[in-house]
């Protein structure tokens, strides 16, 4: 088995800024409601640029920030639940841009925890030998996913991209990764695909938009990420207090808050950006990460963590270097 290690990371927004104000102007809601509930001040909302825009532009900041040459990359995988055609993958979409040839590619799906999982796959490929350096992203445009008359999500999700490189080390610093999914809460979150009905079946979609039940997944998350977190600490010698910063998905700061009472932390070791770009589902991680990174140094034990639709969750347990 061979070692891995972050190489570079990199993240983009659209340009248009988004406060909450600017939603009250147009939606009954206020910057108080949305502040006080969920930790949100302000996000980045798409005019025009494509989830595999903002992916692209996220990749080439990764690439540049770990010196990375494009034609070294071998396995792309984009997280996405937004992307822009079914087929061809962002992924392809991405390589095609970044100038990145004969790499295997291709996207998953699984919401908030996208970037997890996707870091799952490209860690345990590398470690087994198939590939050696592996670009993984985040990325999403949600403002076409929301109905904009739905203040129960519009105010809450963004878009963005967030990437990271991973590459074949001598020595390991994805300590463990730990992922799972509870199918039974699968109407929690929904998106539905593009995808019409056929010629033989005229059965209309009952929405088009994302709808979630935001208290069902709330307790979902308080519930599941503190256990997760220990169970993908458990058998490496550490424990939550080890943990120099836990840099979860940016849903709700009420949510890291609860997360780091139940795992008896100081909540000041979450690391939160949530308030400048919303809920970006699998960007955030990234996103935060690369927020985070002025205050890191070498040797710091970090958990990365995401939770959502699906229900899907996941952690890693990684050293930075
Ligand atoms: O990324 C995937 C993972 N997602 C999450 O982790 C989200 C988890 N859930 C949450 O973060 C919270 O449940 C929300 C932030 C989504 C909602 O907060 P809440 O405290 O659970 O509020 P609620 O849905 O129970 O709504 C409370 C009240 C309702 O009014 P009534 O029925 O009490 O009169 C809503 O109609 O707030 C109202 N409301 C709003 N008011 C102003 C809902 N949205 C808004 C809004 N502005 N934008």
């Amino acid at each position: 088995m061979y070692g891995v290690k972050i190489n570079g990371i990199g993240r983009a927004v659209p340009e248009l800024e988004l406060s909450n104000q600017d939603i009250a102007e147009f939606i009954d809601t206020s910057d108080e409601w949305i502040e006080s509930r969920t930790g949100i001040k302000s996000r980045h909302i798409s005019t025009g640029e494509t989830t595999t825009d903002l992916a692209v532009m996220a990749a080439m900041h990764a690439l540049k920030d770990g010196d990375i040459d494009a034609g070294s990359i071998d396995l792309v995988i984009v997280a996405t639940v937004t992307p822009d055609s079914t087929m061809p993958s962002t992924a392809c979409l991405v390589a095609k841009k970044a100038g990145i040839k004969n790499a295997t590619c291709f996207d998953i799906s699984a919401a908030c925890s996208g970037f997890i999982y996707a870091s799952e796959i490209a860690v345990s490929f590398i470690k087994q030998g198939n590939y050696k350096n592996a670009l993984v992203i985040g990325a999403e445009v949600l403002s076409r996913a929301v109905d904009w008359d739905d203040r129960s999500t519009c105010v809450l999700f963004a878009d963005g991209a967030g990437a990271a490189v991973y590459t074949r080390s001598s020595e390991n610093k994805i300590v463990n990764i730990l992922t799972a999914s509870d199918g039974g809460g699968s109407d929690h979150i929904t998106l539905p695909t593009l995808t019409r009905a056929n010629r033989f079946n005229q059965t209309e979609m009952s929405s088009k938009y994302m709808e979630m039940n935001g208290k069902e997944v709330y307790k979902f998350a308080t519930t599941a990420v503190p256990q997760n977190i220990q169970d993908v600490l458990n058998g490496t010698g550490y424990t939550p207090e080890d943990i120099d910063l836990f840099i979860l998905h940016q849903a709700n700061s009420r949510i890291m808050d609860s997360v780091a009472k139940k795992l008896e932390v100081d909540k000041e070791r979450f690391f939160k950006n949530l308030q400048d770009y919303g809920n970006t589902s699998a960007a955030s991680i990234p996103m935060a990460l690369v927020d985070a990174k002025p205050y890191l140094k070498r040797g710091d034990k970090l958990i990365l963590s995401g939770f959502g639709a699906g229900l899907t969750w996941g952690s890693m347990f990684i050293i930075w270097d």
